[in-house]
């Protein structure tokens, strides 16, 4: 299979049957950090349970499983969507352990939303600097509501330049890390057969960046993967992005991060029904050092921010692989 036919199988579009196998597929397809996709699903009778599979966390970048919780939260997202489209009412309660979605027959629900979870990508790539309409902003704060979680929208160039030293002074941090620059790049693809090879992980070319043998992507990465590029690279990524937003939940707890993801998946869907795009520059919130100071620049208090995205408009890239159901589908 080409990397290509992989991405048309796993975006297919929603089939009714079989049931579970199609929402399991349409719940991958949710952000997931560095793209480890670390969940496991389980499927009984009308329940489906997402559950974290721990062998993927990222222990240098998100030591607590902060944003491996927020990406189960992605997920569910999804799986519900998918689940109203199809007929089915689902309604999720967090057990403590994993999520478990009910399912109740019910009219079925078409949703731009839903129709825009196998379009959606993280686009990291320079926008095109145009704003984005009130009534679009709007639309976009009112995805993101959710109880227990706040969500700042920010356009004013000002406010999006403090994010940026933010952002900046972040991947400094990050990139002079032994342990996180080790851990990302044992997630990144440099090739389609390796991307293949595993299905999961951050592919070169979803990027921007070119495919190469890993022998030479491996050595070239001190020479073109440099603090300085990278910073200048965020730098116009944000200067040219119509607006930021972050999400932050009102307690720091497992239940709390799974609900920041279902805020933060509908807000990457809504901006791709609206043909906005979007990507995450997380790192004033990865850094522990850094996170308390972002946070009062913000007026969030004692307030955790959980997660940091740009929105604008910009180029389509290629899309990301996910692992098929059968190898996330416990039975
Ligand atoms: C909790 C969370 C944290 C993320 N952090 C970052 C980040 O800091 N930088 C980034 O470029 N992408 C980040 N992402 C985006 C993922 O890398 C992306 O969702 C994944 O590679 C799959 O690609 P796709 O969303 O385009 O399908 C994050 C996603 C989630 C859900």
């Amino acid at each position: 299979m080409t990397y290509d036919e992989a991405v048309e199988t796993s975006r297919a579009p929603l089939r009714p049957a079989p049931r579970d196998r199609e929402l399991v597929r349409f719940a991958t397809l949710a952000a997931n950090s560095h793209n480890t996709q670390p969940w496991m699903f389980s499927a009984d009778g009308n329940e489906i349970a997402i559950a974290p599979d721990f062998k993927r966390r990222c222990p240098a970048v998100d030591p607590d499983d902060h944003h491996l919780y927020v990406s189960l939260g992605c997920a569910a997202e999804n799986l519900s969507l998918a689940a109203s489209a199809l007929g089915w009412r689902a309604s999720s309660l967090f057990d403590g352990e994993r999520i478990v979605v009910a399912l109740e027959q019910a009219p079925p629900a078409a949703s731009a939303l839903a129709d825009a979870i196998p379009v959606r990508q993280c686009t990291r790539a320079v926008f095109d600097g145009r704003p984005a309409a009130p009534e679009i902003l709007h639309q976009l704060e009112n995805a993101c509501r959710e109880p227990g979680v706040a969500a700042i929208l920010m356009t004013d160039r000002n406010a999006i330049k403090k994010v940026t030293d933010y952002v900046l002074e972040g991947n400094s941090v990050q990139m002079r890390d032994p342990a996180f620059m080790r851990e990302l790049v044992s997630w990144m693809r440099f090739n389609e057969t390796d991307a293949l090879a595993t299905m999961d992980g951050l592919f070169s070319r979803v990027s921007g960046n070119p495919s190469l043998p890993a022998w030479i992507a491996r050595p070239l990465l001190r020479l073109f993967f440099t603090e300085d590029g990278e910073n200048k690279k965020y730098r116009d990524e944000l200067d040219s992005s119509a607006g930021v937003v972050v999400l932050a939940a009102d307690r720091s707890d497992k239940a709390d991060w799974i609900a920041v993801g279902r805020a933060c998946q509908r807000f990457g869907l809504q901006a791709t029904a609206l043909g906005l795009k979007y990507s995450f520059v997380n790192q004033p919130v990865e850094v522990t050092a850094l996170r308390g100071q972002f946070a009062a620049s913000l007026g969030l208090g004692e307030r955790r921010p959980d997660i940091v995205m740009r929105l604008g408009t910009g180029p389509d890239l290629p899309r990301s692989l996910r692992r098929p159901p059968e190898l996330v589908i416990q039975h």
